[in-house]
């Protein structure tokens, strides 16, 4: 993925402080091996994710540190950093079901967790939005940069031992609909030509290879494959997206709930 963005703007441009520009939550049931379901969402990073995420970026990308600079990059009116979490201690059915049933969030995590709260009571969850120091297991991240009319993706990763469950795909329709709602026309990314799993979802989601960069990663020198999309917002990349929506669904049992402002 990309690790230095060739059009990347100065360091002046990242410097202003613009937040609340992409929260998204997508919430995904799914049957663990003890039958339990649990609620995975898709939300906006916060500077308080950072230390986790990092975590997960070490183990995805060992060879590609030092790693983006994320208190930078959150801070960045330019781009958009979203974490999957899994919320591990409210796996409860009772709960799940009252997300299931609550209808979508109008003001985020906060409004969805204060809803679940006058249904149980005030123990059972924090007065605050969940952390990955309580209620949730950060899984994975992406980000994108928008960059006049293209999203450019910089890194998307899951955490190992929740690979191969849905949360890679889950991240990039985030990070589609995001870019889509930025006015963005069509989103690009660079990815090792060894990547075979990663473009092997981003092909199926209607990135093209257009291109290669040779010698790209500074580490091993392999070339990366420049992928593309068409418009995102041609009927036919939306109807495409749809229907891989639909088979998501199908496969993980999902119910959605999303909200981006
Ligand atoms: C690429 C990555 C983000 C995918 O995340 P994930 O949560 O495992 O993805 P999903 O579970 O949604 O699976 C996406 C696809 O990858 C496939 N896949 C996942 N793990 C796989 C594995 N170990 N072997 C083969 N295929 C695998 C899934 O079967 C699925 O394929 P399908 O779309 O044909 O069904 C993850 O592998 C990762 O973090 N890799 C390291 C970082 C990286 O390379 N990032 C991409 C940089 S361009």
């Amino acid at each position: 993925m990309a690790r230095g963005i060739s059009a990347a703007p100065s360091p002046r441009c990242l410097a202003v402080p613009v937040r609340g520009k992409c929260a998204t939550i997508i919430h995904k049931y799914e049957s663990l091996p003890e039958n339990k379901p649990v609620p995975d969402y898709v939300r906006r990073m916060r500077h308080e994710d950072i230390d986790r995420v990092l975590e997960i970026d070490r183990e995805a990308f060992p060879t590609e540190w030092p790693p983006p600079n994320f208190e930078r990059e959150l801070d960045n009116r330019l781009a958009c950093y979203i974490v999957a979490c899994r919320a591990e201690a409210g796996n409860t059915p009772e709960l799940v079901e009252a997300i299931r049933k609550s209808d979508p969030p109008e003001k985020g995590f906060a409004v969805l967790i204060s809803r679940v709260r006058k249904l149980f009571g005030n123990n059972r969850l924090p007065n605050k939005e969940p952390s990955a120091q309580d209620d949730e297991v950060i899984t994975g991240f992406a980000g994108f940069w928008v960059l006049v009319d293209e999203a450019h993706i910089t890194s998307i990763a899951t955490r190992e031992t929740y690979r191969g469950q849905g949360i890679g795909e889950l991240m990039l329709q985030s990070v589609i609909d995001l870019a889509a709602g930025r006015k963005a026309r069509i989103i690009t990314l660079e990815v090792r030509v060894s990547n075979i799993v990663a473009q092997g979802l981003y092909t199926r989601y209607g990135f093209n290879q257009v291109g290669l960069r040779r010698g790209y990663y500074t580490d091993n020198r392999e070339d990366a494959f420049v992928m593309t999309t068409d418009s995102i917002h041609s009927a036919a990349f939306r109807a495409h997206v749809r229907e891989l929506k639909k088979t998501y669904q199908a496969k993980w049992g999902v119910d959605r709930h999303q909200l981006t402002h």
